[in-house]
């Protein structure tokens, strides 16, 4: 009941201020406060820099990593279309994607980061077709590590969180990754 009244009273103050023709801007209003509800993913993205079909790809690098050995040099950019599996194994199933970009950040070669901007969109089950967004350090070379979630789309709308992160396969020479994630997310 309570709820009903808050609803209505929100939908009249929206209709209240709305802007009107001319102006670009509403007036700014108190938000009615909701229930926030949190859920909770645990999956394994496999990003592959090796082979036919890779799913990471360098966009950019800087002339003077030239020659370099790693497959990350520093100031070196990536477009990713990760798979996000249930399992580690190349052929669990897939239940989303992620797609963005990540930057090799750290001068350190001992402590390799990188900075993620990455959509991570989830393709089956209750969630499919909404998604959060990282933006965030990521320290590689640290066994755990967290990652922020800044927002989200869909059912993710307004998300904020974070995400545990551990390594379960790396391979240095070649740079293909398969990372388990913890996700939290805060959500309306
Ligand atoms: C980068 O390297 C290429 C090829 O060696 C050269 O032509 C170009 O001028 C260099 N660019 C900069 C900004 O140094
Ligand atoms: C995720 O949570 C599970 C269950 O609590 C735990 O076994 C696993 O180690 C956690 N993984 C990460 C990357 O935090
Ligand atoms: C890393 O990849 C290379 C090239 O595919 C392979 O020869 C090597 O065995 C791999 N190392 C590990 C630890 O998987």
């Amino acid at each position: 009941m309570q709820n009903r009244v808050i609803f209505c009273l929100a939908v009249i103050l929206c209709v209240a201020t709305a802007p009107t023709q001319g102006e670009y801007y509403s007036e700014s209003v108190a938000a009615v406060p909701m229930q926030q509800k949190v859920t909770k993913l645990h999956f394994f993205l496999h990003d592959i820099l090796s082979g036919q079909n890779p799913s990471a790809v360098m966009v950019a690098h800087a002339n003077l990593t030239d020659g370099d050995k790693s497959p990350t040099p520093f100031g070196s950019v990536f477009a990713v279309d990760d798979a996000l599996r249930v399992g580690p194994e190349s052929n669990s199933e897939i239940i989303g994607n992620a797609q963005g970009l990540y930057v090799s950040s750290s001068q350190d070669a001992n402590n390799f980061a990188i900075v993620m901007y990455i959509d991570f969109a989830l393709t089956s089950g209750e969630f499919k077709g909404s998604s959060f967004s990282v933006f965030s350090r990521n320290p590689v070379s640290e066994p755990s590590r967290e990652l922020a979630v800044v927002g989200g789309r869909g059912k993710f709308r307004m998300a904020r969180g974070f995400a545990e992160l551990k390594t379960a396969y790396f391979n240095g020479t070649t740079g293909d990754a398969i990372i388990e994630y913890n996700v939290s997310l805060f959500h309306y």
